[in-house]
């Protein structure tokens, strides 16, 4: 059983005609007055979904919480200013992320360090920027910050990343952030290296334990997948308390669903990959809220910490807040039917634009157009890169579609715009609507953008080339 999808469930709405209506604003409008490819942020609702993780959190957990969005899920400024507005705080991973927090206004104390190559330089500038946590992914990191502290004369909070060996049902256990097989995230649970960390830091004047993090994966359906991770971290838990070291924080990192899209399972993803048979749509039923995510999380810390003043409780979200609340628009530039065979719909954004996302996440596409155009075929969605893989889905049931029509990818706003490229092509704007006001957020990328880290002759080179060339 499926769940058949429409514009409400993204907050969205159509008008008379049928036309994807972003507040006051129909779709193609925007599209047509921006351009395409063209990311459309719903900024109002963006804001809300942070304001509503924070708060289900709060309110399950008899401790302090806090939660830190994870820059690498977007990191357009405009989306960032949002969730900060709701009181989120950061989650960074690099040099970039780390600047960027303090260019908007993030201060060292609102941010949690992630990554698993940390270097040198950038520890440095975590310590310096007073970094609230790092967490820490690697024995020889450890080594590394220790160095650091000792050389920048400061202490460094420290959570030590556990990897404890659990594959979320369906995730593919070659590319799951908490598999010791799959992944080389974090310090090896099952090969006793959080004890060994433990037992180097005795030797580490400037560098405070706080406490345990994991991440287990990304698009994480079921809250049991974290009570799940927690119970087996039990063991290390009572190991590290009878060793006299108290366990102030605990972050479980993000990975929580957007309920409107979803990862392929490990054999739908080869079927599709290998056989171009895209998985039929959404699980039934609304899926979980945040609610019971904070629900499951902090009865399963509440028994693991039954007494005395509780941890407190981290996350660290990116797809659940920035994924449902963004959209991509683009314009059908020609469809191409083969009789008997397939039809293409040849757009203006493709594998550059998409990336990574719908090569092994099920998204909904809509027709901006005319949301209720009846009648669906599959057609295979393409961009226009004359590369054999400038695909946006292969087989995806759409209604007929006619050059100059919008389309529209939902849930856009997680891990698209930060993986995107200039293959061939510029980089889309983004557009933030709010209520009856819409303003260009990031402008679209230009000619000169595209050569600004290039050399480019100038016109006496050119023309000793050209000399050159006609000596030949
Ligand atoms: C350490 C860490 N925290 C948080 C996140 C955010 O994950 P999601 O966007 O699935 O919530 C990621 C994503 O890769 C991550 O690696």
């Amino acid at each position: 059983m499926t769940r058949t999808l429409g514009p409400q469930d993204w907050g969205l709405r159509a008008d008379g005609g049928g036309a994807l209506m972003f507040g006051n604003f129909r779709a193609v409008d925007l599209a047509r007055r921006h351009g395409t490819p063209l990311h459309v942020i719903h900024e109002t609702r963006l804001e809300q979904t942070a304001f509503h993780f924070r708060r289900a959190f709060a309110a399950a957990y008899p401790g302090r919480t806090s939660v830190h969005y994870a820059f690498k899920c977007n990191s357009v400024p405009a989306v960032i200013q949002a969730v900060r507005r709701a009181g989120l705080k950061a989650e960074v991973m690099s040099e970039f992320e780390l600047e960027l927090a303090l260019a908007l206004g993030y201060e060292g104390r609102d941010i949690v360090v992630n990554g698993p190559g940390k270097s040198a330089s950038f520890l440095k500038k975590c310590l310096e920027s007073g970094a609230r946590l790092i967490n820490v992914d690697s024995m020889s990191e450890l080594e590394l910050l220790h160095k650091t502290t000792e050389e920048v004369g400061q202490d460094a909070r420290i959570l030590l990343r556990i990897n404890p060996d659990h594959v979320p049902r369906g995730m593919n256990s070659g590319t799951a952030t908490g598999s010791r097989k799959g992944c080389a995230f974090g310090l090896d649970l099952k090969g006793g290296e959080a004890e060994r960390a433990l037992a180097a830091l005795r030797d580490m004047k400037r560098v405070r334990f706080y406490g345990y993090h994991f991440h287990v994966g990304t698009g994480i359906r079921e809250p049991k997948e974290y009570s799940r991770v927690l119970e087996r971290l039990a063991p290390l838990i009572c190991r590290t308390r009878r060793a006299g070291l108290e366990i102030k924080v605990m972050d479980v990192g993000g990975g929580f669903a957007s309920m409107t899209t979803r990862e392929m399972t490990t054999g739908e993803f080869l079927v599709y990959q290998g056989l171009g048979r895209l998985p039929s749509g959404l699980p039934a039923g609304p899926g979980a809220t945040f609610e019971d995510f904070g629900r499951e999380i902090a009865g399963a810390l509440t028994k693991l910490f039954p007494e005395g003043e509780p941890p407190e409780l981290v996350t660290e979200p990116g797809r659940c807040i920035a994924g449902p609340n963004q959209v991509l628009l683009l314009t059908v530039r020609h469809v191409k039917a083969r009789p008997g065979i397939r039809t293409w719909i040849i757009t203006d954004g493709g594998l550059g634009t998409v990336t990574l996302p719908t090569f092994y996440e099920y998204h909904e596409v809509f027709l901006a157009d005319d949301v209720t155009r009846p009648g669906t075929r599959k057609v295979t969605i393409v961009g226009p890169v004359c590369f054999a893989s400038d695909i946006v889905y292969r087989n995806k049931p759409m209604p007929p579609v006619r050059p100059g029509e919008v389309i529209a990818i939902m849930d856009s706003g997680a891990y698209f715009t930060a993986q995107e490229s200039t293959f061939g092509f510029p980089r889309p704007a983004v557009v933030a609507v709010n209520g009856a006001r819409d303003r260009l957020v990031r402008r679209r990328e230009t000619f000169e953008d595209m050569v600004s880290r290039d050399h480019l002759a100038d016109k006496s080179e050119i023309e000793e080339d050209t000399h050159e060339i006609r000596r030949h």
